[in-house]
């Protein structure tokens, strides 16, 4: 009964076409951090449509908490269960100062004009200690559109952490970054996992990215035309034939592979 997320049996087609092929997968509420990784196409965006309610499964299972059926509920519904999920794209109101960006994000909308006076201390609070965690404290008053691309990311990673998640999705967080702000992001991470109960599951193409984060003992799984490849640590999954002969099909060896 310790089980964070429980996915079995799971499919999704497009048009015929088998995005995800019974694909089980199974989180333990003590896990902090999945890696899943996997060449263009595998499914691993697919997944977590599937887990936030953005597609309709054919088959299959999803329990979140061991109680909670995920499937047939509406994307609404599920961010409350705090299943919350960050696209690839940061979506960040440009115009807007990284503080209105955050108190926007707190459902705080009509009150934008008197925020300062209106916004509780008790939330105030919150939203700098979320933005001391993310490294964009200081930059509280900038706006949003003159932050870079990966402050822009953690500024979008901190309006999510306002929402308390219990499982965050984050899909391809670090694509675009600096080798530095990569860097700052693997840190972010281990942050986000010690200072709450929030696990992270993430999607990741940068395999020196995968490395650093996996190596500090957190489990990757490998999909591949829509099912588990393989799964274990890194030292496990890395030389895995089958992992190499999918990335090498694929035509992705380059910097993504894992090899
Ligand atoms: N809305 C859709 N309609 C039709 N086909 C789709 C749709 N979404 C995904 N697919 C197809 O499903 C397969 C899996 O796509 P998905 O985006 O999940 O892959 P991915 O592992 O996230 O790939 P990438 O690493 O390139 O982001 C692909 O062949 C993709 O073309
Ligand atoms: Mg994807």
């Amino acid at each position: 009964m310790d089980t964070l997320l429980y996915v079995e049996g799971l499919s999704v087609s497009f048009d015929g076409f088998l995005a995800l092929r019974t694909l089980n997968l199974i989180l333990e509420r003590q896990e902090r951090i999945r890696l899943l990784i996997g060449p263009n196409g595998a499914g691993k965006t697919t997944l977590f449509d599937a887990l936030t309610g953005q597609v309709k499964p054919d088959h299959g299972r999803v329990l979140f908490k061991d109680h909670v059926d995920l499937l047939g509920l509406s994307e609404h519904v599920i961010a409350n269960h705090g299943v919350i999920r960050k696209f690839q794209t940061p979506s960040v109101f440009p115009d807007h100062t990284v503080f209105e960006n955050m108190v926007l994000s707190s459902g705080r909308k009509r009150f934008l004009a008197t925020l300062a006076a209106r916004a509780a201390s008790r939330e105030l609070d919150g939203i700098a200690r979320v933005l001391e965690q993310v490294g964009l404290l200081q930059h509280a008053h900038a706006r949003a559109g003159t932050l870079s691309h990966g402050q822009k990311q953690w500024l979008e990673i901190a309006m999510l952490l306002l929402q308390e998640p219990t499982l965050l999705l984050l899909d391809e967080p670090v694509a675009g970054m600096t080798r530095a702000e990569k860097e700052k992001t693997v840190a972010l991470m281990e942050s986000i996992v010690q200072r709450s109960t929030c696990t992270i599951m993430l999607i990741e193409h940068d395999m020196q990215f995968v490395r650093q984060i996996a190596g500090r003992g957190h489990r990757v799984t490998v999909l591949h035309e829509g099912s588990v490849l393989s799964e274990g640590s890194i030292d496990r999954v890395q030389p895995d034939e089958r992992v190499i002969e999918a990335y090498l099909g694929r035509g992705t060896v380059s910097a993504e592979a894992p090899c």
